[in-house]
């Protein structure tokens, strides 16, 4: 079971989620309207460029936004969650030690005391997110079981390695669930909502690049648009 988990499936689930989501960035780009979006973007590409970044990196700052400083809760627990989430699975120590023996490859690594206390984050946001998602009349409206998949699939793995890095109970069985539930979050991420790990960067490029260009970035500089 171990060995399959950590061979076959492990390379199916990397590679489902690199293909998938490399094609879901693509298919982003060309699904936009070639006259409405494109042709101002081709046309002024440095304008373009310095609008995406902004967007971007102004929505990945903690109260970088407007929009993040009107909802401080939302924004710490969403920074609480999202830090942990994109940090612990890339840099933990015993996940490097899994890559350089499978490719031969390993990336930085984080303090474990650290990783423990970011893991954490994310498990007691993702309880907040859960609540915040049935307190709020205005979001409760728009929720629907598939946000609480979304919610549930994403923080499985966190949970599982909690409890197997705690041992509690039978850590080889905490520890496969822990494998199957991130392999889960791989295959379904390209096919589900958690595509927005790649959409965001794509979007938020694209409605920048707009802001920076047609919406008031090029105003009076004579484009024609
Ligand atoms: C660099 C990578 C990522 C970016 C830029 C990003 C960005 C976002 C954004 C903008 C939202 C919407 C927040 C809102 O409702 O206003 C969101 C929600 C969410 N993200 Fe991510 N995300 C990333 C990675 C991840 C990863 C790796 C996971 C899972 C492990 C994840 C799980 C979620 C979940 C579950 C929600 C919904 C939270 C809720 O129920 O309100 N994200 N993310």
């Amino acid at each position: 079971m171990y060995g399959f988990i950590t061979g076959p499936l492990f390379w199916l689930s990397i590679t489902i989620f690199v293909i998938g989501m490399a094609m879901r960035f693509i298919m982003y780009f060309k699904g936009l309207h070639w006259q409405l979006d494109r042709v101002a973007y081709r046309a002024f590409p440095l304008k373009g460029l310095k609008g995406a970044w902004r967007s971007i990196y102004r929505w990945l700052l903690p109260f970088g936004t407007q929009s993040w400083r009107k909802q401080p809760f939302m924004a710490i627990i969403f920074f609480g969650f999202h830090i942990g989430a994109v940090l612990v699975p890339l840099f933990l120590l015993a996940h490097n030690v899994f890559l350089k023996e499978k490719i031969g490859f390993s990336l930085v690594t984080l303090n474990p005391s650290v990783a423990d206390i970011l893991t954490w984050a994310v498990v007691v946001s993702a309880v907040f997110l859960a609540l915040r998602r049935v307190a709020l009349p205005e979001v409760r409206i728009l929720t629907t079981s598939y946000d609480y998949f979304i919610l549930l699939l994403s923080v499985a793995p966190f949970v599982t390695g909690l409890l197997a890095r705690y041992e509690a109970g039978n850590y080889s069985f905490w520890l496969v669930l822990h494998i199957l539930c991130g392999e889960a979050l791989l295959i379904l991420a390209p096919f589900t909502k958690l595509s927005h790990i790649v959409l965001f960067f794509a979007s938020r490029a694209q409605l920048g690049m707009d802001y920076g260009i047609k919406r008031g970035g090029m105003k009076n500089k004579g484009m024609a648009w």
